[in-house]
């Protein structure tokens, strides 16, 4: 009698990121993963366990990438990003035979448009700032001008996380909504604005995975969006977070759930679009309840980095489950202790990062005991050296048996890489850990 071997599952992982780099290594790990390719091979992290992907990924020629995936017989497709999702390669990929993990174009547009994303929350009932949506300049004007409080203007579109002004001043909001619409500093992502009520307390981030009809609500983490220590500075797409977090408790995460997750999911199956992926809820945790800031469709960068290390079992039966509709079938178990991750961020970001920095300290760093870094903006030089390649460089995660342990493995990891202007906040989890903020 023959053994008959389960046949493994080719992967392609799009994306190019810290996120993509902890899939990528996390995938690794599955006993029932065959060869893995990747969309973006300049990532040294990404490449050391995937291979290029030799066809141009341009969705107005899809056909290349879905002919490259028949001929490797790639069983699951894994899209990071949310660019390629709003794009539709999940509809472009998925076929009988192929699993896609990530939504399709019309479910993410709940991130991609976020003024369609309010009129659906405001259809389901979700929790939400209060806003109004404008299509020109002048009506979003006046509008601002019968409000007494400080507004938030926000891009309707994707703009790489930078495109929400969190205005101090009336007059900070006028001149928003000119870069937004006038300017155009977002391209097409400004066509529309949304102006809504600023909200305040501490934000959370939390993610489900979404099957259609089944939902696996992960670890709740927290981000920090701001450059400086105790939360100053200009906004980024993220400069570090931990997870899990205190922040919020069991009581508010059912009511999340209920609310937020199977509402909004519900919302969208009554216009005949299902869920299946990752969905991301930005909450903020205010007097009146959790409230949602924004919804995104795939996983938080940095915070998959500090969820990933913690997550036990196969993400890749987890990911096919996911895509299958059959998430009811697996369940994750979490490590008790913590996880950290900072991020080093080049000279000059946010406004303006200077790449092409050599980066050095990489092994020595890599090599402390529950220490893992992942490869954000860094490529190979000519010389096959790791250099700068984009505003957040590196993200390196600790572990621990508490958030201050967590931290100072991840710091002391994070001082033995250097590179020229290196950047980094030390106080990431600082309201988990009880501390004021530092400046
Ligand atoms: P978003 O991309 O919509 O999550 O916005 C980016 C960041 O802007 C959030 O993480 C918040 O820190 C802030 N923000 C967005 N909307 C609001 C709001 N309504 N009130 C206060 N802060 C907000
Ligand atoms: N960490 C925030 C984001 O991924 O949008």
């Amino acid at each position: 009698m023959t053994i008959q071997q389960e046949k493994k599952t080719n992967v392609l992982l799009m994306g190019g990121g810290g996120r993509e780099h902890a899939i990528a290594w996390k995938l690794a790990q599955s006993p029932g993963l065959g060869a893995m390719w990747t969309t973006h091979p300049g990532n040294p992290g990404v490449a050391e366990f995937a291979r290029p992907v030799d066809v141009p990924v341009d969705i107005k020629q899809a056909y290349r990438l879905q002919q490259f995936c028949d001929k490797h017989e790639i069983g699951l497709v894994v899209i990071g990003p949310e660019d390629p999702l709003a794009e539709g390669w999940a509809d472009a990929l998925a076929t009988p035979e192929r699993l896609v993990f990530g939504p399709s174009k019309d479910a993410a547009q709940l991130e991609a448009d976020k003024a369609w994303a309010k009129q659906m929350m405001r259809a389901a009932m979700v929790p939400t700032a209060e806003g109004r949506a404008f299509t020109s300049a002048e009506e979003a004007k006046a509008y601002l001008e019968t409000r007494d409080e400080p507004q938030v203007i926000k891009a309707s579109g994707l703009a790489k996380g930078k495109g929400v002004i969190v205005a101090q001043s009336s007059g900070e909001a006028m001149e928003a909504i000119d870069r937004i619409m006038v300017q155009r500093e977002f391209g097409d992502a400004g066509s529309t604005l949304i102006i809504e009520e600023r909200l305040k307390g501490p934000e959370v981030s939390v993610f489900a995975l979404v099957d259609g009809r089944h939902f696996l609500i992960l670890d709740a983490s927290q981000d920090h969006k701001r450059l400086g220590e105790g939360d100053t500075g200009p906004n980024t797409g993220g400069m570090g977070a931990y997870c899990p977090t205190p922040v919020i408790d069991g009581a508010i995460m059912e009511r999340v759930q209920r609310e937020v997750l199977v509402a909004i999911v519900d919302a969208l199956r009554r216009e005949g679009i299902e869920y299946r992926g990752v969905l991301y809820a930005g909450l903020m945790l205010t007097p009146a309840g959790p409230k949602v800031l924004e919804f995104n469709v795939r996983f938080g960068d940095p915070e998959c980095q500090c969820l990933l290390p913690r997550m036990q079992g196969d993400l890749l039966e987890v990911f096919k489950a996911t895509a299958s509709g059959s998430l009811d079938r697996v369940d994750v178990e979490w490590d008790a202790r913590s996880a950290c991750c900072i991020v080093l961020a080049s000279d000059g970001y946010p406004a303006s990062p200077r790449t092409g920095d050599a980066i050095s300290g990489l092994d020595e760093a890599g090599a402390i005991d529950r220490v893992t870094i992942f490869h954000a903006g860094t490529t190979r030089n000519e010389k096959g050296e790791i250099v700068t390649a984009g505003g957040r460089v590196l993200n390196v995660v600790g572990l621990g048996d508490t958030l201050e342990a967590a931290r100072a493995r991840a710091l002391e990891a994070c001082d033995l890489i250097e590179f020229s202007g290196k950047q980094l906040r030390r106080d990431i989890a600082w309201q988990a850990i009880g501390e004021a903020a530092t400046s």
